[in-house]
């Protein structure tokens, strides 16, 4: 356990996969976590899940793409707290598997408007409450593919290389100010909605699934949410205070860059 007692943390995505992960361990940890998600179906299941296991969420519906219901939504959960969030996981996002040749004009809008302009959104909302309140913590899940160009993943590849930038941008801009900006970087993650269709569009394209290149990753197996979200736990807690600007591979050694 790091030490997260009594803080206040948004995480976005959080109705499945890595983002729920996050939101319980940080649960685990003490924190009031406040789940973000664009799909009510799931946020609602994540929330009564969460509740089973003794823990009291709030959820806010909102598409972190769109400022003015990011900023709602913001608005509405430091109305519940009646504070601003110490900790702020962007992790919602989403991916094609598409190149250059059959990635279309909207995909690639999209990708870059949930992963790229949501963190935008999110950090412009929150970064100036945690300046002025003197400390706070940002992660931003990024990816592997955020370090190095991936087959068919044009539009996603894109997107994480942007957030990576971001992150060190961020992580320079609020060094002086007691809020630190990391980013953790996901391998091949298991048991999420993405990973799902991933492999879907993997199988319709002739290329192999996740379970398939697993021998390919040293540690032996693909990542699960919850490999993820301890990195995470440990970056927003003091023991991590003398980092900021980094993205952390979680990726059990396929990637080391
Ligand atoms: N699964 C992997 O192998 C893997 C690897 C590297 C990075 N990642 C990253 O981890 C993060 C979580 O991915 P996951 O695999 O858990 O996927 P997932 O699809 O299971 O979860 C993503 C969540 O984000 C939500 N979401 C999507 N668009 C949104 C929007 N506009 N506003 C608010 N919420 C929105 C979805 O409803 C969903 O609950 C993503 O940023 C993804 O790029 C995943």
């Amino acid at each position: 356990m790091y030490g997260l007692e009594g803080r206040r943390a948004v995480v976005t995505g959080a109705a499945y996969g890595i983002g729920l992960a996050i939101a319980s361990r940080l649960v685990k940890e003490g924190c009031a976590v406040a789940l973000w998600d664009i799909d009510a179906a799931s946020l609602e299941a994540a929330r009564a899940d969460l509740a089973r296991q003794g823990a009291l969420v709030t959820t806010h519906l909102v598409d972190v793409s769109d400022l003015g219901q990011t900023s709602r939504a913001l608005d509405a959960t430091i109305s519940d707290w009646g504070a601003a969030p110490d900790i702020f996981v962007n992790n919602a996002g989403i991916g094609q598997v598409a190149s250059i040749l059959d990635a279309t004009p909207e995909d690639f809008e999209r990708t870059m408007q949930v992963n790229v302009r949501g963190t935008f959104n999110c950090c412009h909302l929150v970064a100036p409450l945690m300046c002025d309140r003197g400390n706070g913590n940002i992660v931003n899940v990024a990816s592997w593919f955020g370090k190095s160009g991936r087959p068919m993943s044009l539009a996603y590849c894109a997107s994480k290389f942007a957030i990576i930038g971001m992150t060190q941008s961020m992580g320079l801009d609020l060094a002086k100010t007691g809020v630190r900006v990391n980013a953790v970087c996901p391998g091949t993650i298991a048991d999420t909605r993405m990973r799902e269709q991933a492999d879907e569009a993997a199988l319709s394209k002739g290329l192999l699934p996740a379970a398939d290149r697993e021998h390919l990753i040293p540690l032996g197996r693909l990542g699960k949410p919850e490999d993820v979200a301890r990195v995470v736990a440990f970056l927003v807690s003091e023991e991590a205070g003398y980092m900021t600007g980094q993205s952390i591979n979680v990726t059990g050694g396929l990637w080391m860059n």
